[in-house]
């Protein structure tokens, strides 16, 4: 099978989300056990529905910016599954769309409690179980926005250039201990984040936003979150084992451009 994970253990935050949903579905097919988590108010029916086996899903709710309640998820997989071999440090908010002398300072500061400091408690969190067993695959959601600028999206771009940073900072750290840390970095992926951000670039006009932005891209069509999917997962592989501290960018070429 392409990009096996048979019996490995993969946690996953964000996982009601577009990508995070998708990813799931995807490593549980190619053999992986799959902790989903999200907010308390996440929607968990879609996954649930396309991953029914219980042996092949546990959910468990977190906010990833509260350190107790994401550190009880590690303990309670490992409780379970006694290692996590892949981490989805995946769950990210879009905030605010607005120029910096209009940004609302609260809005940044959400922004970057979860986008960085979310996935640094991620990354504190799990590296110690997997530095036990001497290995693992983390993969962090970054963006596009992690390696250029948008307008109005000054925290988002901010936060995702500091996904990048910590990527690198582990991958460089933990290398040595069996430890592979990488981001993906898409770009405008069809989901509810991108029709927010489209909204709230031209209020009532996301569609026309939304194909301004895909005229953009060399291949002139948004990605998919199955897209995203399938890097992450080749990422968690063994087929990547000796990709580190690298930054895959799932864009259609945008920032080849
Ligand atoms: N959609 C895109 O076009 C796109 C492009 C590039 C990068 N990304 C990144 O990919 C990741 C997933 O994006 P998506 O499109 O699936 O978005 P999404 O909004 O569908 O999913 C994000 C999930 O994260 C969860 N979440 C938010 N804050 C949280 C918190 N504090 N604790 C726990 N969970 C929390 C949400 O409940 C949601 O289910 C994000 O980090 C995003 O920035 C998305």
């Amino acid at each position: 099978m392409t990009h096996a994970l048979t019996g490995k253990i993969a946690l996953i935050t964000g996982a009601a989300g577009a990508i995070g949903l998708a990813t799931a579905i995807l490593l549980a097919a190619r053999g992986a056990l799959i902790v989903a988590t999200d907010m308390e108010d996440a929607d968990f029916g879609p996954l649930r529905a396309a991953i029914p086996d219980e042996g092949h899903l546990l959910v468990l709710e977190a906010d990833v910016t509260d350190e107790a309640a994401f550190g009880a998820v590690v303990a309670q997989t490992v409780e379970r599954f006694g290692t996590i071999d892949i981490f989805f440090n995946n769950a990210g908010i879009e905030g605010p769309v607005a120029p910096i002398p209009d940004f609302p300072t609260d809005g940044f500061r959400k922004v970057m409690e979860v986008n960085v400091t979310g996935i640094f408690l991620g990354l504190k969190l799990v590296i110690p179980i997997m530095a036990k067993a001497g290995l693992g695959s983390i993969i962090n959601s970054s963006s596009v926005a992690g390696m250029t600028g948008a307008a109005g999206l000054c925290a988002y771009v901010a936060s995702k250039h500091a996904v990048l940073g910590l990527t690198r900072a582990a991958a460089v750290e933990w290398g040595a201990k069996g430890i592979r840390v990488n981001c993906i970095n898409p770009g405008p992926i069809e989901s509810r984040m991108m029709t927010s951000i489209e909204e709230g670039a031209s209020p009532g006009a996301a569609a026309e936003v939304h194909d301004g932005f895909a005229a953009t891209i060399p291949m002139k069509r948004y990605g998919t979150p199955d897209e995203v999917a399938g890097v992450v997962a080749f990422l968690a592989s063994d087929d990547a084992a000796y990709v580190n501290g690298a930054a895959y960018t799932v864009d259609g070429g945008m920032t080849a451009a």
